[in-house]
This record gives C-alpha cells, structure tokens and sequence, in this order.
C-alpha cells in the first residue's frame, strides 16, 4: 500500500463502531444514503469486510467493501463476493485512493478464493480495468396466468418485530428464486432494501410459508420483486392468493420457477450490473438480479 501522507489504511474495522459510523458519514455525503438503519436490523453483513483510508481526524475517506454474496448460476453453485459502498470524498478524488481500496480489495477476493465478483454501478468503464464486464438485466413481462388456487395470505408489517424475526428465517432457509441467477442467501440487504422500499408489499402465503415482495408497476399492473421461502409458489397460485387479477405482469428476475414464462425486456435501469469472473460462470440466458438483493 503506498504511503499516503495524513492518511491510514484500515480493513476489517466493522467492530470498530466509531470507524463503522465514519464510514456511514462518507455513504451519506457522496450518496444521501443512511446505512446506520442496518443497525437497528442486525447490523451489516457479517461477512463484510471493508478496505478503506481515514484521515487524522478519523473521517473515513475513500471505502470499498467486500461481502460475501454466493450465487446460483445456471443451476450450479458460485463461490461470489459482491463489492458495495465504494466512494472518495471529493476533495480527496483523482489521486488514486479509490485504485488503492479497490485493488486491496480484489486481492482479498482472490486470496479467499471467490470465483466471481459482483458488482452495481452507473459508471460501468470506471471497472473494466479491474477485469469486469457489464451483464444485460432484463425484466419478464406477459399477462397474468389464471386458475390458481387461493390460499390464506398475510401481510407483513417492517414495524413489527415478530414478522421482521419471521421473515429474517426465511431469508436464512431460503430456495433460490431461479436457478438461472439468484442470490443463495442476502438477509440485509433484503432487509435493508425492504426498510427503504416504502411501496414494496410483503405477503407471507400462510400455507407456502413464502413472502411474497411486490409492488404496483408503473403501468399499473403487478410487479414481483422476490419470493422469500423454501417453497416457490407459482405465478397464477400467488396472484389466486392475493386476490388481484392485473392486467399486466413484470417479474424482476428469471421466472423459472413460476410456472409461467413472460417475455424477457432488456432493462433500461441507470444501474449496471457487473461481474469479474471467467466466461464459463457468466449466465447464458436472460435474467436479473431482483431489486431486494441490490447492494
Ligand atoms: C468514482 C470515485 C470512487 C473515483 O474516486 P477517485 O479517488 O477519484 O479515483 P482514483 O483517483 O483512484 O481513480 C482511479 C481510476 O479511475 C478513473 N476514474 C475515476 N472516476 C471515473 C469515472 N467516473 N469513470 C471512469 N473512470 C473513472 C480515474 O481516471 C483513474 O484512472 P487511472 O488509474 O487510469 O488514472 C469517486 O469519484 C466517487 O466517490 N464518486 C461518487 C460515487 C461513485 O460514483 N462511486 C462508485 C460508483 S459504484
């Protein structure tokens, strides 16, 4: 690492409160964001490890963290780290500080022995020189399937304790929600998203014993966001359950698990997903990351 005058390398400093609040002050200048919610929801990703320079006065200037984030890809198992809350302060940009976490943080994953790593951002040419390629995300849209069969549906309450300990199990025993690409576990960032997605509907399917996170899209019709369950219940048995027949369906990751096939639309979103891995791991047909997973 090279000698920056003024400034400490630090990594791994979760456990440290007054370095993890430093770095809650960074996301909140550069990105309006308040990361501390994770605070009153478990706390960070336990698997977190964060690469990041500090000046004197302990203000955190430059962050990126790695986090593992394993993944199923076309039905096998990827051993994958995802990287979130990278950013410099401004008045510290263009000397190389964002190079020096990133490439810290990149050996670190190496060294672990992760086969891919993940990544969302809108400046996508800022890391192809670190070996990643941007993946096309598509949403899965089509008319919604009838003859379902309703069962007792719940809404869940983010205020509540009971339902939030309820969903944060089965996010611990979750199914994958596609086997084409999908996230084996993310408890919090789920809940985290959740906690900032004001509009987002949680509906625990009593007899599935699956949480069902949706909202109403843009166009006004059903936008399902993620199933959070050991069982997946299909499409049209979800909309029985709900007791909404909408004109239009938009699915936000690979339905291959729904018993219905939409059609899949390029996504258009400013965020781009990216991933650092050999060519053999990429997916080979249309998917998307679902939004409750974002990082
Ligand atoms: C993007 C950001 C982290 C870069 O920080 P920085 O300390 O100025 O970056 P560095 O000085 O280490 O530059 C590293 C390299 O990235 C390049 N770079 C910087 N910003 C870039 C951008 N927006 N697009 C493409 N390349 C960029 C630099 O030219 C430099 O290239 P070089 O190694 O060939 O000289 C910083 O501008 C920032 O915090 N922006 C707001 C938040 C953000 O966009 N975060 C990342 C998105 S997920």
């Amino acid at each position: 690492m090279p000698d920056r005058k003024g400034l400490s390398f630090r990594s791994d400093y979760f456990d440290d409160s007054a370095a993890w609040r430093a770095l809650a002050g960074l996301l909140e200048d550069v990105f309006g964001i308040d990361v501390t919610v994770l605070d009153r929801l478990g706390g960070p990703d336990p698997t977190s490890v964060p690469f990041a320079w500090f000046d004197g006065a302990g203000r955190c200037i430059a962050n990126i963290t790695a986090f593992s984030l394993p993944l199923v890809v076309d039905g096998a198992f990827v051993r994958a780290a995802g990287l979130q809350s990278g950013a410099v302060r401004p008045e510290h940009r263009g000397r190389g500080l964002y190079r020096d976490v990133m490439e810290s943080a990149l050996q670190h994953c190496d060294a672990e022995g992760f086969e891919a790593v993940a990544l969302l951002t809108d400046t996508p040419d800022l890391y192809r020189r670190y070996g990643f390629c941007a993946l096309a995300q598509h949403r899965f849209t089509g008319s919604a399937p009838a003859g379902g069969r309703a069962g007792p549906l719940r809404r869940l309450d983010t205020g509540s304790e009971a339902d939030m300990t309820l969903l944060g199990r089965l996010l611990d025993g979750r199914r994958p929600v596609s086997d084409r690409f999908a996230p084996l576990r993310q408890k919090e960032m789920f809940l985290f998203n959740a906690a900032l997605t004001p509009d987002l509907r949680l509906d625990l399917m009593e007899e599935a014993n699956a949480v069902i996170a949706w909202q109403v899209g843009e166009d006004g019709g059903f936008e399902l966001l993620d199933i959070v369950g050991a069982h997946i219940p299909g499409l049209a048995d979800i909309l029985a359950s709900l007791r909404i027949a909408p004109p239009r369906v938009s699915v936000r990751f690979a339905p291959d698990h729904l018993g219905w096939a939409g059609t899949a639309v390029p996504d258009t979103d400013d965020m781009v997903l990216m991933l650092r891995a050999a060519e053999s791991l990429l997916p080979k047909r249309p998917f998307a990351l679902p939004p409750t997973a974002g990082f």
